[in-house]
């Protein structure tokens, strides 16, 4: 029977991963399918075992679902372990095995794509949810100088700076200290904002033209903090669509043991990048 796996969340209607892992085997001749499990924060955990019941051969977790996923693990890799929340499930004779290849696909995107060298750069992450613990111990890997973390709702930024451990470089603020943290080399955009139809407003004194700004979702989700990027200025404001298909590749590798070549597969996917939705 050919190995069946699966993106799990809430939505997942619009995901590009079906389309991404299928270009991976077919590249690689490995047969498989890949589908999409919608499930509700209530039935997650169900649908998770009844994944893994039927014989599935691995999970990736999007929104709202990563850090449920975490606790339903039986192991988690170091990497996972750092960030806290979990966006890929191998199943394993003990239970699941939780790991996180978001941060690694963010870092191959910027750095091997787009050829930016992160290191010694100072560093926004706005948010502290599901999507700025993936990313943020590889930014810190990669070599930033300090990572500034704030957060509408401070406790979750003070959660993400306590797991992360590294008091030296980062820092957590309050959301109205925005206007007085000077210009940064970074801004990356990790919240949810969006997405949804609440809006974000940020002071133009964050940025300059040699800020690099990055969102970590694409699409429509993606058009408002770039807009406001490039309307401040930055000479260089990418979306997501590029750490998607890194961390799809990623999580390939985890399941397969062979890494795909992910430029065909970007570059077609950003051929299409009009009408694309969301994140995940
Ligand atoms: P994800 O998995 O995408 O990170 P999440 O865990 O729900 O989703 O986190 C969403 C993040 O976006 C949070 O940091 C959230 O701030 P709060 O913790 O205060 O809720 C942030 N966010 C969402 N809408 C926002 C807005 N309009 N302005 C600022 N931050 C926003």
């Amino acid at each position: 029977m050919t190995a069946r796996y699966a993106l799990i969340g809430h939505p997942v209607a619009h995901s590009l991963s079906p389309r991404i892992h299928a270009a991976f085997g077919e590249q690689l001749g490995i047969a498989l399918q890949y589908g999409l499990i919608d499930a509700t924060p209530e039935a997650f955990p169900s649908a998770v075992a009844a994944f893994g019941a039927e014989g599935g051969a691995g999970l990736n977790v999007t929104l709202p679902h990563k850090e449920a996923a975490r606790a339903l693990c039986a192991t988690l890799s170091p990497r996972a372990r750092r960030c806290g929340v979990v966006n890929t499930l191998v199943p394993g004779a003990g239970g699941w095995h939780g790991d996180n290849t978001d941060g690694i696909g963010l870092v191959h995107d910027l750095t091997e794509r787009h050829r930016i060298d992160l290191r010694a750069r100072k560093v926004l992450m706005l948010g502290a949810g599901g999507a700025a613990h993936g990313v943020a111990p590889a930014l810190l890997d990669a070599g930033i100088e300090s990572l500034w973390i704030v957060n509408r709702t401070p406790e979750r930024a003070d959660a993400l700076y306590d797991l992360l451990g590294e008091p030296g470089c980062v820092h957590t603020r309050y959301w109205h200290d925005l206007p007085n943290l000077g210009v940064f080399d970074m801004i990356v955009n990790a919240t949810s904002a969006g997405r949804t139809t609440s809006s974000m407003a940020l002071p133009s004194s964050l940025a300059s033209q040699r800020t690099l700004a990055v969102d970590l979702s694409y699409g429509e989700a993606a058009i408002a903090f770039l807009s406001w990027a490039r309307s401040v200025g930055c000479e260089t404001a990418l979306d997501g669509l590029g750490m998607l298909v890194e961390q799809a590749a990623e999580a390939f590798h985890v399941w397969h043991g062979e890494r795909p070549d992910t430029d065909p597969v970007y570059a077609e996917l950003r051929a299409g990048a009009v009408a694309l939705h969301s994140a995940e």
